[in-house]
């Protein structure tokens, strides 16, 4: 494998007021640790806590509270997601479950006719918090007390925003007047634009974090926060309540597996959908020799988009809590996938109608955050969360600094109603109260012999299981080295609407294999950035971390 280490460091702000050359960079080769994340502050804190003799959850856990606090628009601890730990030493690997729940009062048809996914009504009971504790107590070996300090620092004494964010936060504070809490907390104190090289101070948050670090999880759950989280559902609307709050479990669960020329792909399990739909896709591709037809020939491409589609069909039939819906064992396996590749044909594009016609998509937003670490013992972590879209349901929990999600958007909102362009209907993931959403945060651990040779994951909705499948195929099918599998151009498929969206279709990347799927029968559109890799890749004992460059983010380590 070609190994480039791109040697440009970072110019990075360390809470302290002073700005220091630190490791950081896009792509790193390291030895002992790595951590790859949207945030350079939080890929740093994740590395020193592996450096003060923290494991890769231990480091982990740091991450996510810092990316809490410095990507507020997708890093959370009001939202929810998956962890994926490979402990390494022959111990099993797991999942951690830390999606969002329904409330008890909902009701199936509560949005059938509600137009926003803002506000107070579309707030799941949150995980992160008892999810990141959870792995802290099954797996961690620093205090969680100190796994804190980096988060509390980041707050109290603020960092520099670089230009994404300060946009990005120029772009929310326009759009959500109405929202006098984000007003009040993310607004520029003189009330002008954000600038890169701002300074955002978060002191309401600075002081959720350390109750946290003094109390633990259950200060959320039962304590001073959790009556803070109720006392603002009161003021809007909202539906959690003391028992919601006091209920929630984040929930260890097996792993989906499966196989790729004799690499084992871990993904999470419903209610995600990211592991069946990956290791589903996966299977059908093996059928064919694509390595043969070349990465960007209009065969591979064919396929790929015919795998997705009718994978995509099958997350729609299928996919939703376990503990409301049983799901069909096959999808995952061998001989089924063989059955699906055998129903390709290798010259024309399947009509996504003649799979299902009844079927078509839900509502989902642009924003989400997965980071990945491996330690020097070899533990991996693939983390995805989200608040589901970016900046969540816009309600700041008064006083207490931190976003509420809107993943009640991810349920199938409108029972039983289907049209080529909106909702999908079908019943597996309709609400239900204490049900967990259906997702599609795909945080994978690829091993082999028992040890991981690539930890990835992806922000993106519904485009993450394909943004996955993409960086899987380039490494493992085309041998492609990380930062290249990284950077290639992605494609998404999603069965409907019924068209294929290529990154830079209307670039040279594809020679004319465009025209060549367009006049199989394929609509391709012009898509723009598909979803942010960042991912690591052990090569030869080595660590190699790129931080995909669609977005801002650092590979770190030492
Ligand atoms: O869990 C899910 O599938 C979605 N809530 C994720 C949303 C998302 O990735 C938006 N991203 N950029």
């Amino acid at each position: 494998m070609r190994r480039i280490l791109i040697a440009t460091v970072c110019l990075t702000f360390i809470p302290g007021s002073h700005v220091v050359a630190a490791p950081a960079t896009r792509e790193i080769e390291a030895r002992h640790g790595v951590v790859v994340s949207d945030s350079a502050s939080a890929s740093e804190a994740g590395v020193r806590i592996l450096k003060k003799g923290g494991n890769a959850v231990d480091a982990a856990v740091a991450t996510a509270f810092a990316l809490a606090v410095t990507l507020p628009q997708a890093g959370n601890i009001g939202g929810g997601g998956f962890m994926m730990v490979a402990p390494g030493g022959g111990a099993a690997p797991v999942c951690i479950d830390y999606r969002e729940t329904a409330p008890a009062v909902s009701t199936r048809d509560m949005f059938v006719t509600r137009k926003s996914h803002l506000g107070h009504k579309i707030v799941g009971v949150p995980g992160t918090v008892r999810g990141l504790g959870l792995a802290h107590q099954r797996y961690g070996k620093l205090s969680w007390k100190k796994l804190l300090q980096p988060a509390i620092r980041l707050a109290t004494e603020g960092f520099v925003l670089n230009g994404d964010l300060a946009r990005s936060l120029n772009g929310v504070l326009a759009n959500s007047r109405e929202f006098v809490e984000l007003q009040r907390v993310f607004a520029k104190p003189d009330n002008s634009a954000w600038h890169a090289g701002d300074r955002l101070v978060q002191p309401d948050l600075a002081k959720t974090l350390n109750r946290l670090a003094e109390q633990g999880p259950d200060a959320f759950y039962h304590g001073t926060i959790a009556k803070q989280i109720v006392a603002e559902m009161k003021a809007g609307g909202g539906l959690i309540s003391p028992n919601d709050l006091a209920r929630y479990r984040a929930i260890v669960r097996e792993p989906i597996r499966g196989t790729y020329r004799g690499y084992l792909i871990l993904g999470p399990p419903p209610p995600s959908s990211g592991g069946i739909c990956l290791v589903e896709m996966l299977n059908i591709l093996e059928n064919f020799d694509l390595r043969k037809q070349g990465r960007c020939s209009p065969q591979t491409l064919h396929l790929m988009i015919e795998a997705m589609r009718r994978v995509y069909c099958d997350r729609a039939r299928h996919l939703g809590d376990t503990d409301f819906v049983s799901i069909p064992e096959h999808l995952t396996s061998k001989p089924y996938a063989r059955k699906l590749a055998g129903q390709i044909d290798k010259k024309r594009a399947t009509r996504s109608e003649t799979l299902a016609p009844e079927i078509t998509l839900a509502h989902e937003g642009p924003n989400t955050t997965h980071f990945s670490v491996i330690d020097s013992a070899g533990m991996a972590v693939s983390n995805t969360y989200t608040l589901e879209q970016s900046y969540g349901s816009r309600v700041v929990v008064r006083g207490a600094g931190f976003l509420l999600n809107n993943e009640m958007g991810d349920f199938n909102w409108r029972p039983g109603h289907t049209d080529r362009r909106g909702a999908i209907g079908t019943d597996p993931n309709t609400i239900a109260p204490g049900k967990r959403m259906l997702s599609s945060q795909t945080p994978v651990i690829v091993t082999r012999g028992g040890k991981p040779v690539l930890v990835t994951g992806s922000p993106g909705g519904r485009t993450i299981i394909n943004t996955v499948l993409c960086v899987i195929v380039n490494v493992l099918e085309f041998d492609m080295p990380l930062r290249a599998a990284t950077e290639a151009p992605r494609l998404h498929h999603q069965w409907f609407p019924d068209k294929a969206w290529f990154e830079g279709a209307d670039r040279s990347n594809y020679g004319s294999s465009v025209a060549t799927l367009r006049r199989m029968g394929h609509v391709v559109e012009r898509s723009g950035k598909q979803g942010t890799a960042n991912s690591i890749m052990i090569v030869d004992g080595i660590y190699v971390g790129v931080s995909d460059p669609r977005r801002s983010g650092v590979a770190a380590g030492y």
